[in-house]
């Protein structure tokens, strides 16, 4: 039912948007002594490696973090942050190994902190839980091999009301579009204090189009504070090659929807974007967007 696998998209652009992200709401989500609990609704396998099959296969590392392994100084403090986590799961450069969300999230819990990982696919579910075994984290990490949308109603508010959900699927099923709306109109109404942050492709597609509009309205519904960063990194539109044959670009451009961002997320991103734009851009469309409201 599910053939999407993260392996041919780790590190990628996109990878790079959402961790770098995901990486400035933890760092100041583990500024208060409270005890945070993280959801990732959509773990994938944990760890990928950018030497392996699928990795090679796609190349699309290498239109992502490919281009940012040797950048010389200075670098925008939140890409510095993601770099360093990279490194850190690294001994030596081309980077070998990439971390997914669940990894990196587990990299910034305390030890009153936790983390619920659900993944659905068999296969990826079963790796991810070797890999978390691998960092003998105990009852800090859950993985549940459920439905992460339908998952994360029963846990929520969290006891310490202190929580950030991250929401990455796959977008292989086109209900996906309409269930992230409703889990996190259904959250709002259980946590309205919860940080919520939702990666979504920027494809040519009604439901790509409308899902940040919708997460806006939700937001502004419940009166919480949002902010949406977009990156492109090529043109969306299907070329030639010499031969006449039609050239499918591949994911052109991708956005993080945050409810509830810390409020010192937009000014983490307010160099890093353009950064990111000059650093990935492949193309004249390549362009960056971040908004916010409250
Ligand atoms: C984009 S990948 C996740 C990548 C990961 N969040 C990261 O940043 O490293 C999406 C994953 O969600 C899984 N998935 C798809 N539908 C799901 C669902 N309803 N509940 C839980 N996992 C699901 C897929 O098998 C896939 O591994």
């Amino acid at each position: 039912m599910f053939s999407y696998r993260h392996a041919f998209h780790a590190g990628n652009h996109a990878d790079v948007l959402k961790h770098t992200v995901l990486i400035a709401i933890l760092q100041h989500l583990t500024l208060k002594e409270t005890a945070l609990m993280a959801f990732d609704t959509h773990a994938g396998a944990g760890l990928y490696r950018l030497d392996g099959d699928y990795a090679q296969t796609s190349a699309e590392a290498a239109e992502g973090i490919g281009k940012l392994q040797d950048l010389k100084a200075p670098v925008p403090e939140a890409l510095q942050a993601y770099l360093d986590v990279i490194d850190s799961f690294n001994t030596q450069k081309p980077w070998k190994v990439y971390p997914g969300s669940p990894f990196i999230i587990q990299k910034f819990l305390r030890e009153r902190d936790k983390l619920k990982a659900y993944e659905i696919h068999p296969t990826d579910a079963k790796t991810l839980a070797a890999n978390i075994a691998q960092l003998e984290a105990g009852r800090q990490v859950a993985v549940l091999r459920e439905d992460g949308f339908d998952g994360v109603r029963k846990l929520l508010p969290p006891p310490s009301r202190r929580g950030l959900l991250l929401c990455d699927p796959s977008y292989e099923m086109k209900n996906d579009y309409a269930r992230i709306p409703a889990m996190v109109g259904d959250a709002l109404q259980r946590f309205a204090t919860g940080t919520y942050a939702v990666w979504y492709p920027i494809i040519p597609r009604p439901e790509a189009h409308d899902l940040p509009k919708r997460l806006k309205t939700l937001a502004q519904r419940a009166d919480r504070p949002w902010l949406h960063a977009t990156l492109t990194v090529k043109s969306s539109k299907i070329h030639q090659d010499e031969n006449g044959q039609d050239i499918r670009p591949g994911l052109p451009a991708s956005g993080m929807f945050v409810i509830n961002p810390p409020h010192t997320l937009k000014d983490a991103l307010k160099d890093t974007l353009p950064y990111l734009v000059k650093a990935l851009g492949q193309d004249s469309n390549a362009a960056h967007t971040l908004e916010s409201g409250s």
